[in-house]
């Protein structure tokens, strides 16, 4: 067999109804507008309600993914949601969800824990099966549901993260392109900044662990805006030169939507201009696993991704973790 290549033949995008909006919030804490947009660059945000959960948004969004890419239910051979926020917190995964919700009856599904960098260790993990020839379709999944997960008391946090699905259809081509390079990393000597205590085998739930709010997100917002701006941007550079370029050959690069003064202070790191980073964290908030496929359905929208292209992915989050790629464009899929 010759070589495969991983190309993205579909993208899928979904983000519950309700939004949630800068004053919105500032009804529930002592914050506006002003300091949200001057902070973040965030205006609004979508938050699920009611039975809405991570794995009902991965399948609207993995529905979508496989539609326009043209591939039938029973043809996908792996699903890999990357998520930190599944429906349940030991067993049955999220994958397994949206395997069953989807009919994907030939598929064999996981999840990826990675926080925000997860949608990228995904997207690299799925095109080394495709690679080695042994799978041709994966659907890889990017989904977070963090309002779930946020203390509507903590004005640091609940302004910043929220909810949504983004998915991409990998088929197995012939043609050279998708995965040319990547740079996976992680420094768990600062998994304490970005945290949710309680709930897991170390400190399981309790009625202490629940009244002291022990089930909600911890961040220590300036080592974590410390970190965002440094490592993920010289873990990109390596991922260039690996690919035999620089960052300022890239078309675009497609980073974790944290906020747009990361995104800024990055480019400014890189040297390189800030509109070489695309945008859309002011309409979705910070939604974790979801941001980059999020971003890259907008990107496609919006005809920023040529064939050809050749486009960074930049992940980076709790963990520590972060994950860089360089992936040549195929062609356009027909959506959205
Ligand atoms: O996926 C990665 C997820 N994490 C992140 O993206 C977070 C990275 N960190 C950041 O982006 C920034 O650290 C924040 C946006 C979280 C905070 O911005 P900052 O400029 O570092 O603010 P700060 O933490 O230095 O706080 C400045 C002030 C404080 O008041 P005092 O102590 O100076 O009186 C905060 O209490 O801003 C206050 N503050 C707020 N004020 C209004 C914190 N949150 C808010 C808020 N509204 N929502």
């Amino acid at each position: 067999m010759g070589s495969r290549y991983a190309r993205i033949a579909g993208l899928g995008q979904y983000v519950p109804p309700h939004v949630v909006t800068n004053q919105d919030l500032a009804r529930l804490v002592d914050t506006s507008d002003e300091w949200i947009q001057s902070r973040t660059g965030i205006t609004e945000r979508h938050f699920v309600e009611g039975d809405e959960a991570t794995s009902s948004m991965a399948a609207r969004a993995g529905c979508e993914a496989l539609a326009t890419a043209g591939a039938r239910a029973d043809e996908v051979d792996l699903v890999i949601v990357a998520t930190s926020t599944p429906d349940y917190p030991l067993f049955p995964s999220t994958a397994c969800l949206v395997q069953a919700s989807l009919g994907l009856t030939r598929a064999g599904a996981y999840d990826i824990s990675a926080a925000c960098s997860g949608f990228v260790y995904g997207l690299i993990t799925a095109s080394q099966f495709i690679a080695t020839g042994a799978y041709e379709h994966v659907l890889v999944i990017g989904a977070d549901a963090l309002s779930r997960f946020v203390n509507f008391e903590d004005r640091s946090t609940c302004v910043l993260f929220a909810d949504g699905a983004g998915a991409a259809m990998l088929v197995a081509s012939d043609t050279p392109g998708g995965l040319l390079s990547f740079v996976l990393g992680a420094d768990g000597t600062g998994g304490e900044h970005l945290i949710v205590p309680a709930g897991g085998s170390r400190r399981p739930p309790t009625a202490e662990t629940v009244g002291a709010r022990e089930h909600s997100i911890h961040m220590n917002g300036r080592e974590v805006y410390r970190f965002s701006t440094t490592v993920p941007a010289d873990a990109l550079r390596r991922a260039a030169a690996d690919a035999g370029l620089a960052v300022e050959d890239l078309s675009l690069v497609v980073a974790h939507q944290a906020n747009v003064r990361i995104l800024q202070t990055v480019a400014r790191n890189l040297n390189v201009p800030e509109d070489l980073f695309f945008r859309n964290v002011e309409r979705f908030g910070n939604t974790s696993a979801a941001s980059v496929p999020l971003a890259l359905y907008d990107a496609c929208a919006q005809r920023r991704l040529k064939p050809g292209a050749l486009v960074g992915l930049m992940g980076f989050g709790a963990g520590l973790t972060w994950a860089t790629a360089i992936w040549r464009w195929h062609d356009l899929p027909s959506n959205p």
